[in-house]
């Protein structure tokens, strides 16, 4: 707010600010006694000021532990969804919140309210008054001052007290804190220049007295040098994962979705905190988990301390100590930091360093409908069901409003796909630009949300979200050689640019497909793959476990097929979509012809609960799959930390 106003106000004074205020908008103020402080709502002699810091963030007013995205009913052959975003709705002030905590809010709001607004969020935060109060004194594992987001709040409040002597100095920051000051002004009066040179001479002080100071300029280098470091496998063999840690953070984001209330004519799906510290949070079908003790331990930190940042550009934790204070096993990121630079300085690093790199951050700022919200999903009734294979399905389907697929863009490449009562699963875009009445999608049938889909018939209703996600970049595909890499259902995610090159194969020099799979029977396409054959410059290549009598395949894996390509392989790209192991042979060999990193395309997918850049399943690093892919180079994939 230009103008920002200041203000004195009598410390005697404020229990009857804080009456005044209650009687229109509900007042929560500091509560409780010794380490154990909350929010509570104004009750007469109830208000400590006795105290450190809250024992939990003040997030939980803004992003609820567990709130409700959306509901839906079947009414005879109706479905009816409803977003449940506006219930959120509620005004209130929050007083006495520490900076650590004012950082806080100002991080989940630039988390929450850019790039795929969430409308959730927005509701709890639009009626919240924040006002900070400045801390005197610090607790035992505090260290803002270390990583420069306190020891007075700068961001994230409405209005700032601080006290000094028998007054407070009152900062405003926004018009609601303005506004609040005029609603009780009788009791302010206007201060003087001086006292901002007491508030920041109070401000050094304060400073001065912390027990704890780091020096955190060369964190992110210290840290690249110890990521393979002995001491992260203490600290995983120390955690029982109870996730306590990510609880207490104000910084922390992640959430779960998850069907409840549910029967077979009606339901809610729900959100409720979630934690990169619980073991299933980057669990994939079948139980595969990319992320070890170790990697799941050292994410955390390296998310707080750095990924956030090279993400977003802000810090990615505002030092409140608290991680440290609730772990029941002793872990803390003061002595994880501690240990690294010791690590460092003792020279016991590992040989190899890993250092991070920046890929691309393109906002993908789609505009959300907030009548129906980010997470509300639009329904579409199935039209058409093809076996491809035993545990593989096409899908057709249209959305039941057929002005949105009138308004559809082809911009994407995976839609979120909700089976009511079930849950929501991210599915490849198999089609290309041309597909707008009507969308499909090839899926096996390994889990809970993927076996129910699997049994759905003509006329049995879906949600559809989207699309997300980074494409293949098409157009810069012509001219070139192109090679589509892909087993069994990882040909869906190729599929999307298959299409479109079939039906211009001129704009293409040699068009490869290695289609693999353990038998015949369990070949993807197998009929279209007859009809794209016959084009001149396409050339289909199988590659099965089992011998068969339907083709010629090789028998082995489709790596053993490169050589004999005879391509131009500077002119070639690869698009390639496996496991990140397979990914990782294939290109290998690819390079070994002659392939440039960069020239190899890949998908990668990852657990995905969102598909927004929200609920941080997806992240790897400081990317969010979901939104900085799911496409990357495998120039790009490399510089991913290696759990991947
Ligand atoms: C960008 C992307 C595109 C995909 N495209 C396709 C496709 O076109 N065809 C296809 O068959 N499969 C695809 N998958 C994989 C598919 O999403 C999973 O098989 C599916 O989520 C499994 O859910 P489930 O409930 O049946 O299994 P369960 O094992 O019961 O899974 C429970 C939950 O875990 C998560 N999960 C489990 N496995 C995965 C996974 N591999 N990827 C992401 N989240 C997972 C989901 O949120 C799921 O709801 C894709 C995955 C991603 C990330
Ligand atoms: S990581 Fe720990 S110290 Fe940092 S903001 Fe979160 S709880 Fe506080
Ligand atoms: S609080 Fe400690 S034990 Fe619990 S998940 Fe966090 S680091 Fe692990
Ligand atoms: S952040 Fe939710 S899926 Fe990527």
């Amino acid at each position: 707010m230009k103008n920002m106003k200041r203000y004195k106000l009598n410390r005697e004074n404020l229990d009857q600010v804080l009456n005044q205020w209650n009687r229109k908008t509900k007042v929560y103020v500091p509560t409780g006694e010794g380490k154990d402080i909350s929010l509570m709502p104004l009750l007469e002699g109830q208000r400590t000021e006795d105290y450190i810091n809250l024992t939990l963030p003040v997030k939980e007013f803004v992003f609820e532990q567990k709130e409700k995205l959306f509901s839906w009913e079947k009414n005879d052959d109706d479905l009816e969804v409803t977003n449940l975003a506006h219930q959120h709705a509620a005004e209130r002030i929050l007083f006495g919140v520490r900076a650590c905590d004012t950082y806080g809010i100002a991080f989940t709001d630039r988390f929450y309210l850019q790039e795929f607004l969430d409308p959730n969020y927005r509701s709890r935060r639009s009626g919240t008054t924040i006002i900070a109060v400045n801390c005197l004194r610090a607790g035992e594992h505090c260290f803002c001052t270390s990583i420069g987001t306190g020891v007075f709040s700068t961001v994230g409040y409405d209005i700032a007290l601080t006290p000094l002597g028998s007054i407070y100095l009152v900062e405003v920051a926004t018009q609601k804190g303005q506004a609040l000051i005029d609603a009780a002004a009788l009791h302010f009066t206007e201060a003087e220049e001086s006292l901002m040179e007491k508030k920041d001479a109070l401000r050094l002080q304060v400073e001065e007295s912390f027990p704890l100071k780091m020096d955190l300029s060369n964190l992110w280098e210290d840290m690249a040098k110890t990521f393979d470091a002995d001491f992260w496998l203490r600290e995983a063999n120390a955690c029982i994962a109870c996730t306590g840690c990510t609880n207490v953070c104000p910084t922390c984001t992640c959430f779960n979705v998850v069907e409840e209330n549910k029967n077979l004519n009606k339901g809610e799906r729900v959100r409720y905190w979630d934690s990169c510290q619980s073991e299933h949070f980057t669990r994939n079908a079948e139980h595969h988990n990319p992320r070890d003790a170790v990697s799941r331990v050292r994410y955390r930190i390296y998310d707080k301390l750095k990924y956030i940042e090279e993400r977003f550009g802000y810090k990615g934790c505002s030092g409140c100590g608290r991680c440290t204070d609730v772990c029941p096993t002793y872990i803390s990121i003061i002595d994880i930091i501690h240990a690294t630079q010791k690590a460092v300085r003792e020279n016991q690093t590992p040989a190899a360093v890993h250092q991070t790199t920046k890929i691309r951050h393109e906002i993908i700022d789609r505009e959300i409908n907030m009548k129906k919200g980010l997470y509300t999903p639009d329904i579409a009734t199935i039209t058409r069901v093809k076996q491809e294979t035993p545990e593989i399905k096409r899908i057709f389907m249209k959305y039941d409003d057929p002005e949105l697929h009138t308004n559809y863009e082809y911009k994407g490449q995976f839609f979120q796909v909700t089976v009511f009562g079930e849950g929501e699963v991210p599915l490849s875009i198999p089609f290309g630009p041309d597909h707008t009445d009507e969308f499909v999608f090839d899926f096996k049938n390994v889990g809970n949300v993927t076996n129910v889909l699997y049994h759905m018939k003509e006329g049995d209703q879906v949600g559809l979200r989207g699309p997300y996600g980074h494409a293949f970049p098409y157009n810069a595909l012509k001219g070139r050689n192109l090679i589509f890499v892909g087993s069994g259902v990882a040909m869906a995610p190729l599929r999307t640019v298959i299409e479109p090159v079939i039906k211009n194969p001129n704009d293409f020099q040699q068009i490869i497909i290695l289609a693999s799979a353990l038998r015949y029977e369990k070949l993807i396409y197998k009929d279209e793959m007859k009809e794209w054959e016959k084009i001149e410059n396409v050339n289909i290549k199988y590659a099965l476990k089992d011998p068969s009598d339907h083709i010629d395949a090789h028998i082995g894996y489709v790596n053993d097929l490169l050589p004999d390509l005879g391509l131009n392989w500077t002119n070639t790209t690869a698009l390639v979509c496996a496991s990140p192991k397979r990914i990782k042979k294939v290109a290998r060999d690819l390079m070994d012809l002659g392939m440039k990193p960069s020239d190899i395309l890949v998908t990668l997918e990852t657990h995905m609960r969102c598909g927004a850049g929200k609920c941080g399943h997806c992240k790897v690093g400081s990317h969010y799959m979901c939104v900085d892919g799911p496409v990357f180079t495998y120039e790009e994939m490399m510089a991913l930390p290696p759990e991947y």
